[in-house]
């Protein structure tokens, strides 16, 4: 595989970072993860635009992050790819090791990489199961940053109890999943979490709150209680891999009688027509 590292396009074997990189000593950096559908990016500007706005959040200087979309496109087609992922991550570079910012002269490390994907086929169609689990993470979850310890753990239990993803729970109300945003249907409403520092604002989120603009559901900005998200009609989580991914149980019990509801069947329909007809 073609990978870029700062600038260059180079085999994967050929690629070397620092070992006193900050991304690896202290995870001082963040990331984006970009879907390709056919060859083609989906929503390529709003992931620079976060990307730009989590490389700004954290202060790290001289990386443009709009200018790493060709690097995504260029890394997709040199690698022959069609439906793939392409992973950038962005760091404060090599330096002595101090916790502070280091002084002159570390550059950051800028990492692009792509690889087919396709994943969550069987998912999608009949839906998973989650487990809640304790919002461990930091006051700053809208930087998607590459530290990901209390993500990491969360997932690790979600898997090791059969389940798809670990949804997080902070002073009695979900928050996101661990690596995805959830949401819960009530009758003809979409509930999700308010936007800020507690959440990602996630691109698919995004596309899926117009979406239900266009399909007459109605979205509520609201938190939903972690007692009442099995006896929701629906829940879903929503991710750039995951895409629209119907949560069928939460903590054994079942949600939606076991089986993707219909609101998260329309929204499904409409995002692949986006994703797979081209438009974003
Ligand atoms: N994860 N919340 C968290 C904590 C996430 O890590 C993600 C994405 C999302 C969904 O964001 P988006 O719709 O922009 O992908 C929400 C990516 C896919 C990952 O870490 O691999």
């Amino acid at each position: 595989m073609i990978v870029y590292l700062d600038g260059r396009y180079l085999d994967r074997d050929e690629a070397c970072i620092s070992p006193d990189d900050r991304g690896f000593v202290l995870g001082d950096g963040v990331y984006e993860v970009i879907r390709f559908y056919g060859g083609r990016p989906f929503a390529l500007a709003e992931h620079l635009d976060r990307l730009a706005r989590s490389i700004g959040e954290i202060r790290i200087e001289g990386v443009d992050a709009a200018a790493l979309g060709s690097v995504a496109r260029r890394l997709v087609e040199e690698n022959g790819l069609g439906d793939a992922v392409v992973y950038i991550q962005v760091t404060r570079g090599a330096a002595e090791r101090v916790h502070r910012f280091p002084g002159g002269g570390a550059r950051p490390t800028v990492w692009g990489s792509a690889a087919p994907f396709d994943g969550y086929r069987e998912e999608r169609k009949h839906g998973a199961a989650v487990v809640t689990l304790p919002d461990i993470r930091w006051g700053r979850c809208d930087i998607k940053t590459t530290s990901l310890l209390p993500n990491v753990l969360a997932s690790e239990e979600a898997t090791r109890r059969g389940a798809i993803e670990a949804i997080l729970v902070r002073d009695g109300v979900v928050t996101e999943g661990a690596s995805s945003t959830l949401c819960a249907v009530d009758g003809n409403r979409l509930l999700t979490h308010p936007e800020g520092p507690r959440i990602l604002s996630s691109v698919t989120r995004s596309i899926v709150l117009r979406l239900c603009g266009e399909l007459g559901v109605e979205v509520v900005e609201k938190a939903v209680a972690a007692g009442s998200l099995a006896g929701m009609d629906e829940a879903l989580l929503l991710s750039t891999t995951k895409e629209i991914l119907p949560v069928v149980q939460v903590d054994g019990l079942p949600v939606s009688g076991g089986v993707p509801g219909p609101v998260t069947r329309r929204l499904q329909e409409a995002f692949t027509a986006l994703t797979r007809g081209g438009g974003n």
